[in-house]
């Protein structure tokens, strides 16, 4: 992973050549040796990237259908490139017959037909490479879908020479001879995670949907098929993978029950099994070694204790993970509950504590699974929307982590406004309601939940501009309907309002990536109990930052501490007028939702 042959983008390029480097601590132009090293770190250009997230069925569709396709990504690659993002994570674009949209791989080797086909994928990749970025996949391989060719055969029949690329057990009878499954295993879509197959009467696991059977890694076989698969898509020159529920293909060869504790997160016991180091270097040696790609797992279910055992460097297994408690502070197992700023601000000062220099952090708030961060995080609400969506941006751009932003959080897009069971296409919540409602939750109750939690916020389409289905489609039906405030929040009017999210988004990355300092600088709170303004430094060498954010929606001052002083503004959310006055007596005066990055 040659740092020199590895930056994308001219203004990646030239932070690895140029005095901005740890030039910026000497004053000189950086040593040779300082071109590998920051402040500790192995310098590499995943770490100094900005990553871009596309939901590919959301994001534009080029031929009517109302789902998104490659070939509407291609035609907005312009848009991508122009934020200065340096990588696009692709959710799974393969063959689906999408049970869990796409996350259930029917051919790991095949364009789903609804996004188009082979050549438009080459055409998207070319894309993306002239425009000096880097594409990055979706490796889905803890499950596959049942109508892969592996388990329509393994099914079959006890000796199919298939049988082991899948986790078959016989049933358990209770003391009336009833049968039941092999444990207690519960899936995360609701219900047992066993399957009882009535072609030769065993149960199969499936930790998510019944039509997404968990792979064996104990055989070497179904190893080496994946290591096969990556290879292929490596060899066309992608980026690397984003790595699905990576953490839970070892498992524990007991299969015991869960105990009443474990139960509602099964996730703490699924994930780290007994062999999952030893899979992620075979797969590292095997495949990863091979190229100038970059890794980043789905760590559900791992603790931050357990982070550097698989993203050490020296380790040798993954090079980053998504850790979900920031993302998930705001709900519990898809129950919203309130937050609160101190919360949020020990997450990141224990993920920088427990992280030493041989482990990188990803900053993220959101995702295809996730609800929008503005409506979670921020405040959506007229007033505030844009001030607190610029106010996330740049806390993103600033904590210490390689960040993933994900399709329309640049515009400040919001959480869909739900109304009845209908609106929700995830099997998740259709299963959910099925099992919970009415009997164990009141059907308003579990609306009111899901519709500040479901994944179905993130997975409206992308408003493009203010035409009928917000330029998504030009069919009158979209696979998920559009966010009925496209009128008003879409591309086309954010593109060319200087003062829009997106414009700052793409100044918040272009700082970042001027900036040493806010990629590898030591970061400080500088006032973890304040429940209202998060404040903290980034320093590196003599080069220090100052960010102080308002997270909330009243004025508030904050005093600088000791030694801390509010230089030359490089960063601000709120027009110089509204500002104002920006300081005084060496406290600064905080509008709501105010955002400032300072160098000191
Ligand atoms: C995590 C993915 O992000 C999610 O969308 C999916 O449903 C599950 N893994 C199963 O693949
Ligand atoms: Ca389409």
């Amino acid at each position: 992973m040659g740092l020199l042959r590895a930056g994308s983008g001219a203004f990646l390029l030239s932070f690895v050549l140029g005095s901005a480097a740890v030039g910026l601590a000497t004053g000189k132009a950086p040593a040779a040796k300082d071109s590998v090293t920051a402040n500790g770190y192995t310098r590499k250009w995943w770490k100094e990237a900005v990553v871009y997230q596309i939901y590919p069925r959301s994001f534009q569709d080029s031929n009517g259908d109302g789902i998104g396709d490659l070939k509407g990504i291609t035609s907005r690659l312009d848009y991508i490139q122009k934020l200065g993002v340096n990588v696009i994570w692709l959710s799974p674009h393969y063959d689906s017959p999408n049970a869990d949209n796409g996350y259930d791989i029917r051919d790991y080797r095949k364009v789903m037909a609804e996004f188009g086909t082979m050549d438009d994928f080459d055409a998207l990749l070319k894309g993306v490479k002239q425009r000096h970025m880097r594409l990055v996949l979706d490796l889905v391989v803890n499950h596959s879908s049942d109508e892969h060719r592996w388990f329509v055969e393994s099914r079959k029949a006890k000796d199919n020479p298939f049988r082991d690329y899948y986790i078959w057990k016989p049933g358990k009878a209770d003391a009336d001879g009833k049968q039941l499954p092999p444990n207690n295993w519960t899936s995360f879509f609701s219900g047992s995670a066993w399957k009882l197959d009535p072609e030769t009467g065993e149960y199969y696991l499936h930790y998510f949907a019944e039509k997404q059977p968990d792979l064996n890694w104990e055989n070497p076989k179904l190893r080496k098929e994946v290591y096969d698969l990556m290879k292929f898509w490596l060899d066309k020159g992608v980026d690397g993978f984003r790595m699905d529920v990576i953490p839970f293909i070892s498992k524990d060869q007991g299969f015991p029950d869960l105990t009443a504790s474990e139960l509602p997160h099964p996730e703490f016991k699924y994930a780290m099994g007994p062999r999952l180091h030893e899979y992620l270097q075979e797969m590292n040696r095997e495949v990863l070694s091979k190229y100038d790609v970059m890794t980043v797992g789905e760590a559900f279910g791992v603790t931050l204790e357990q982070t550097p055992s698989l993203v050490d460097e020296r380790r040798k297994e993954l090079d980053m993970v998504f850790n979900f408690s920031a993302v998930r502070l705001d709900q519990d197992n898809g129950k919203w509950r309130d937050w609160t700023l101190p919360e949020l601000k020990a997450i990141y000062a224990e993920q920088d504590q427990k992280l030493d220099v041989h482990s990188w952090n990803t900053i993220f708030l959101s995702n295809h699974d996730n609800p929008r961060p503005v409506s979670s995080f921020g405040d959506d609400s007229e007033a505030f929307r844009v001030a607190s969506a610029k106010l996330l941006a740049t806390m993103l751009m600033t904590l210490k982590g390689t960040p993933f932003v994900y399709q329309g959080d640049e515009l400040g897009m919001t959480n869909y406004p739900f109304k009845g069971i209908e609106d929700f296409n995830d099997i998740a919540v259709q299963n959910a309601w099925k099992e919970l409602v009415p009997g164990k939750v009141p059907a308003d109750v579990f609306l009111r939940n899901m519709s500040r939690t479901s994944r179905d916020n993130a997975r409206t389409p992308m408003q493009w501009d203010g035409s009928a289905q917000g330029g998504f489609t030009t069919g009158s039906k979209p696979w998920l309907p559009v966010n009925p405030n496209y009128a008003t929040i879409n591309a086309k009017q954010e593109t060319v309002d200087p003062d829009s999210v997106y414009h700052y988004y793409g100044r918040a990355i272009a700082l970042r990536a001027k900036t040493p300092a806010l990629v590898y600088g030591d970061f400080k709170d500088l006032d973890p109990p304040n429940p209202a303004i998060f404040a903290y430094t980034r320093t590196l060498g003599t080069a220090s930052y100052l960010v102080v954010l308002n997270f909330s929606g009243k004025p508030a001052e904050f005093a600088l501490p000791e030694g801390v002083k509010a230089g030359r503004l490089v960063l601000g959310n709120l027009p110089a007028s509204e500002a104002k006055p920006a300081q005084a007596g060496g406290a600064l005066q905080m509008q709501p939702w105010e955002a400032r990055v300072y160098q000191q």
